[in-house]
């Protein structure tokens, strides 16, 4: 088994293990570490028990093994329950544990659970990630950390394990100020190039040739090029398949929501970003919540002016 004398290699506890953090858990475990972990869902934690991991009954089971915690949860209540709610880490968490929460969630709140943190001598770091269910599975996403010059070269090594690109964005909470803003755009993004190639089908444009030109022409950005919504134009990603797996578009909807509120509270003008939030809102009113987010081509093909 893994030999934990070796500096590089830890015990590490990794909560959350959807569609993203079950990826990423096995990668850190290919990497030799030894992984104890939790999820409220028991096939999830099944799944990595045949990989290798050791389970645990709660947060605070597991904080109570290991001083290494990484969390990777949707949104901010199940961030607070982890943390703070009964059997959550802060319970049982040993001094000096660092947890790394990857989740995307509300700065001012991933804040307050760092304090909370700190009152135990808990290190808490935000560190969420882009690049998706691939990038997870592919060891290739890129972490935004905020954290201490001095914390962000400790946690590198163990998100290395993960990502390709590790960047340190700032502070504490520059993580999350980062990831909201990438996730702004992605949004605002995506909304275009479908519209766009909705209009050009009604002009009757080939999709295929529509992609391409887009593809080598100014308009062209990440959601044109290899993540293009209309089903059909490139293979092997959700829009080509019914729009399963992906970003969810209710949480697309979240992160625009985040950024929404980050808006407000810095008094900078978003307008296009409050479109976007609407526009995934009302697709994820309307039943699709769980739809990838390219979705919103399938909802203006079919929406008449
Ligand atoms: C998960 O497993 C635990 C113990 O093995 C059991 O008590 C619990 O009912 C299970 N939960 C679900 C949703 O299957
Ligand atoms: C766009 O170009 C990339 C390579 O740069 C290619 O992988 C992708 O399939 C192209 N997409 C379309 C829609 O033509
Ligand atoms: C944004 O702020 C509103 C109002 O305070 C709150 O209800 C909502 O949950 C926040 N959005 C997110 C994603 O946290």
């Amino acid at each position: 088994m893994v030999n934990l004398t070796q500096s590089r290699l830890a015990l590490i506890g990794f909560i959350g293990l959807g569609n993203m953090g079950a990826h990423m858990a096995r990668n850190l475990i290919k990497k030799g570490h030894e992984l104890v972990v939790y999820d409220v869902n028991n096939q999830s934690v099944n799944e990595l028990t045949k990989f290798g991991a050791k389970s645990s009954e709660s947060p605070a089971d597991l904080a109570a093994k290991t001083q290494n915690i990484i969390t990777m949860l949707p949104s901010h209540p199940h961030v607070n329950e982890v943390y703070l709610g009964k059997k959550g880490i802060l319970e049982t968490a040993q001094k000096s544990t660092r947890c790394i929460d990857c989740s995307t969630i509300d700065i001012e709140a991933s804040k307050r659970i760092a304090n909370l943190c700190a009152e135990k001598s808990v290190y808490f770091n935000d560190a969420p990630v882009s690049g998706g269910v691939k990038g997870a599975e592919m060891a290739t996403l890129t972490f935004m950390v905020g954290a201490s010059k001095t914390d962000f070269e400790v946690i590198k090594p163990f998100l290395e394990c993960m990502g390709k690109n590790i960047v340190h964005a700032g502070d504490m909470g520059h993580g999350l100020a980062a990831k909201i803003c990438n996730n702004m755009l992605l949004g605002i993004s995506m909304i275009g190039v479908a519209e766009t190639m909705n209009l050009g089908l009604s002009l009757g444009l080939d999709k295929k040739v529509l992609a391409g030109i887009l593809n080598t022409s100014s308009g062209r950005c990440w959601s044109s090029e290899v993540y293009n919504p209309v089903p059909g134009v490139i293979e092997g990603i959700p829009p080509s398949n019914n729009y399963e797996g992906g970003f969810q578009s209710g949480l697309m909807a979240k992160d625009l929501s985040l950024a929404q509120n980050a808006s407000v509270e810095t008094h900078s003008s978003t307008p296009l970003g409050s479109m976007a939030y609407n526009f995934y809102k009302h697709i994820s009113n309307q039943g699709y919540s769980k739809k990838d987010f390219g979705y919103v081509y399938e909802y203006l093909r079919t929406k008449k002016n």
